[in-house]
């Protein structure tokens, strides 16, 4: 039945709960591929795992990571939402990929070296071969398009040379995926440190906003985003921080950066923070509400689960198939 749809594939960690930047960069994008593309949207579980995490909160979270993919507009009868974990064909690929992705590569991932230094006590295998499961999810469902933040770009171009290297090796197996970056919220900054990626793991809760924060604590934490020294509401030098809130400010209200530096032209920062953190309280309010419906409803999410994972399954076995042909794993007859 999908055949002739192209596919998009992407995912999310629950790892934290997510932030404007998950939604800005990613999330929100999603759905505008819904009605031309085969959308796979995974919760990427185990790939959170390369983390310590608590057992009990990583399964609260991702219950709540696939209610907000949900609660963002991902309607699940147009899009296949499932967790990784629960399509085993990720992990299996995932390890025949590692045997043709190598230490070099993996050893230059920009995203390894930082989570080694951040996490210098569990500097675990898995940590290392993240980049070949996520080359797996996506080369799974013959993805051609990967909507993500730019982050993530490093890693989409290793699964691109892992798809052209098998390929090379046993003639056309896997698509080539392309990846899909967003213009002006590829990258939204830390609130505390703007030359820093917002992350959902940070520690400074100050730094980030949360998709389900309340309103009072949005208007509060971009009140006290950092800027610089200036006034005025425009790009420029040294002006990273005001850059960034710009960027937010015009993802939730269409508004152009020329746009914003006219309206705002001579008003200060203080009126620009607090007009900032209005509109995204004010973007952000409806997917508050239905996320708290979706919540209650917990059989609801777990058949959506179960659905999704049926789907991906099914068509992930697909690629598996002809990627064990190819490799000489012999097949039992049923
Ligand atoms: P994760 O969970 O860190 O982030 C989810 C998505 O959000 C984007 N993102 C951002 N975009 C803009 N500004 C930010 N501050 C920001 N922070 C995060 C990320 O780029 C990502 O698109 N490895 C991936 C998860 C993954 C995946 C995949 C993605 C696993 N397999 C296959 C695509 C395809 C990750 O850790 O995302």
């Amino acid at each position: 039945m999908y055949q002739d749809k192209k596919v998009v594939f992407s995912g999310v960690q629950p790892s934290g709960m997510l932030t404007i930047g998950n939604y800005l960069g990613a999330i929100q994008n999603f759905r505008t591929f819904s009605d031309e593309y085969r959308c796979y949207y995974c919760v990427v579980d185990e790939h959170a795992i390369t983390v310590r995490q608590d057992p009990a909160v990583l399964r609260r979270r991702t219950y709540e990571t696939l209610a907000l993919y949900i609660a963002c507009g991902l309607d699940p009868t147009k899009n296949v939402l499932f967790v990784q974990s629960h399509v085993s064909a990720h992990a299996e690929l995932g390890w025949i990929l590692d045997c043709y992705a190598m230490f070099g590569e993996l050893s230059r991932m920009t995203q390894f070296k930082d989570k080694s230094a951040k996490n210098a006590d569990n500097i675990n295998a898995g940590l290392f071969t993240y980049p070949v499961l996520m080359a797996a999810d996506i080369l799974l469902y013959q993805t051609e398009l990967v909507p993500v933040g730019v982050d993530q770009k490093q890693h989409l171009e290793l699964a691109r040379d892992i798809a052209m290297r098998f390929n090379g090796v046993y003639s056309d197996t896997f698509v080539v995926p392309e990846g899909y970056i967003a213009k002006t919220t590829a990258k939204i900054m830390s609130l505390a440190e703007p030359t820093k990626k917002m992350s959902k793991s940070d520690e400074n809760e100050n730094a980030v906003v949360r998709i389900l924060d309340p309103r009072d604590v949005i208007l509060r934490k971009f009140k006290r985003a950092v800027t610089d020294s200036g006034s005025e509401v425009r790009r420029g030098e040294g002006k990273e921080g005001i850059e960034n809130l710009m960027s937010v400010y015009s993802a939730f209200t269409g508004a152009s950066m020329e746009e914003i530096e006219r309206e705002f032209d001579g008003r200060g920062y203080g009126d620009f923070k607090a007009a900032v953190g209005e509109a995204c309280a004010d973007a952000l309010a409806p997917i508050q509400a239905e996320f708290a419906r979706l919540s209650a409803d917990k059989a609801y999410l777990e058949q959506v689960m179960k659905d999704g994972a049926a789907a991906a399954a099914h068509d992930a076995q697909r690629t598996l198939s002809k990627v064990r042909r190819k490799i000489g794993f012999t097949e039992l007859r049923r």
